[in-house]
């Protein structure tokens, strides 16, 4: 079963790109399925550091074969400075390792505009998207208006439904009240952008499906996460694209076929960038301690946007129900580090609603909002965990607490991270 996925657990930057980095030392091909550059992935290797959008963070690894799949929506300018940016840092980007495929969606200024628009008129009621046009891209996918990466390898084609594209979308814009976009100017950086990509754009999915034939492996790399998914996510407050295991199927055009690790990303404590509900969140002095000041890169502030995000205690209802809804059968916990010299450590186990307690997230996710969490307290441990690399050599208590985790969530932690860099990963033997 050479097939292997990457899944966000929580609301999105578990520290995905990390272990997506560490996984790619065993595999052929490294995909993205869904999502666009809303995301933002980190690798830190000794002192370089790199933030990925839209490339799969696998692409580190020299001897990997990264595809963009047909389930993503992909800004071409961006794309460009992604691929500019990992050239200037010496990773290879050429013909034989970087693949997109003809039948993702093209993101457009105009896309962006709208959502920026469309945000700005639910005003109190705005999800806080990252504002790179992603939910404008999937609406116009689902009502069959999209632009496709395949429209780029015709350019007398393209700039026809791009002008036709920036037609709909300024009658839409002024309906907002927003400014309005000039098609000429658009049509001119697409023409550039359509012939730079055009040799990198394939049928991806054929790729993949050959490859995996031949006995290659294939990582697929989620974007977002599951309480950030289209339908399991908390909607309305969610991206609008599948980011759960099932999405890797339609994402990447494969066949339904045995996964081999289905592997859940879990921060040691929950995070959310954006509106929506979270139960466990907190504020004050607590919250500032888990958030970081912004001094440290891998502080509490969005890799895309900047933005402060919201942290709060581990939240076990929800890891139990992402576990279900992605058929994870392996955890890896990401910034173990962060918890030590905290007194008391908490973990969410049931929610109390109405006078009674849930086990689960109750009926109608909306009313999660309402959800008091249940705590069980553990101890805390005060010992620097950066430099272990031994499960055994934890502290006691940082073991119970991740051993805790595991019961709770109905899953094994294989990896624990202890730091940023590449080589701070413990492998537990779980
Ligand atoms: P992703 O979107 O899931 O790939 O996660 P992000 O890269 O957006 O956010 C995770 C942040 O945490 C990044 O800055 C990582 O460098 C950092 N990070 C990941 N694992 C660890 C860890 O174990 N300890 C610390 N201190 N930082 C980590
Ligand atoms: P990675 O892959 C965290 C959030 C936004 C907003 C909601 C909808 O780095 O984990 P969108 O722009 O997608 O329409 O925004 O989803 N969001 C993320 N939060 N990590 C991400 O990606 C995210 N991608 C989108 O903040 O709440
Ligand atoms: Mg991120």
């Amino acid at each position: 079963m050479p097939i292997d996925i990457v899944i966000g657990a929580q609301w999105g930057d578990e520290g995905k790109g990390r272990i997506v980095d560490l996984l790619s030392a065993n595999t052929a091909m490294v995909a993205r399925f869904n999502g666009g550059d809303n995301a933002g992935h980190t690798v830190t290797i000794g002192t370089d550091t790199y933030k990925l959008h839209l490339i799969p963070s696998g692409i580190i690894h020299p001897h990997t074969q990264a595809f963009l799949g047909a389930g993503m929506v992909i800004n071409p300018e961006s794309l460009l400075k992604e691929m500019d940016m990992l050239r200037s840092a010496g990773v290879t980007v050429d013909l034989g390792r970087l693949h997109i495929s003809h039948t993702a969606h093209l993101i457009t200024p105009g896309l962006k505009a709208l959502d920026a628009a469309q945000e700005a008129a639910l005003k109190e009621g705005r999800i806080g998207t990252t504002g790179r046009g992603i939910g404008p891209a999937y609406t116009a996918k689902a009502s069959r208006s999209g632009l496709r990466m395949e429209d780029m390898l015709d350019p007398w084609l393209l700039q026809d439904k791009l002008d036709a594209h920036i037609a709909q979308v300024n009658e839409r814009l002024t309906a907002l009240g927003a400014v309005e976009l000039d098609a000429d100017a658009v049509c001119t950086d697409f023409d550039r952008f359509a012939a730079e990509l055009m040799p990198y754009i394939t049928d991806t999915a054929a790729m993949i499906s050959d490859g995996l034939e031949a006995g290659q492996r294939l990582l697929a790399e989620g974007a977002q996460g599951t309480l950030l998914d289209i339908d399991c996510g908390t909607y309305p407050f969610v991206t609008s694209s599948t980011c759960t295991a099932a999405g890797v199927f339609s994402g990447l055009g494969i066949g339904l076929q045995p996964v081999d690790q289905v592997i859940g990303i879990v921060k040691a404590f929950q995070t959310r960038v954006g509106g929506g509900p979270f139960p466990t969140e907190l504020s004050g002095e607590l919250a500032d301690r888990l958030r970081g000041t912004g001094e440290n890169p891998w502080d509490e502030f969005g890799t895309t946007t900047g933005r402060p995000r919201r942290v709060g205690w581990l939240d076990g209802v929800l890891l139990r129900y992402a576990v279900r809804a992605n058929g994870l059968n392996a955890l890896a916990l990401t910034k173990l580090d962060i918890l030590s010299g905290l007194p008391t450590l908490r973990l969410c186990t049931a929610y109390r609603l109405d006078g009674q307690v849930y086990a689960r997230p109750p009926f109608g996710i909306s009313r999660l909002a309402d959800c008091k969490p249940v705590y069980e307290d553990l101890p805390g441990w005060q010992e620097d965990v950066q430099n272990i690399r031994k499960f055994r050599d934890l502290p006691e208590a940082a073991r119970v607490y991740l051993r805790r985790i595991e019961e709770i969530g109905g899953a094994p932690i294989r990896w624990v991270s202890v730091g940023p860099e590449r080589e701070q990963v413990i492998e537990t033997g779980h």
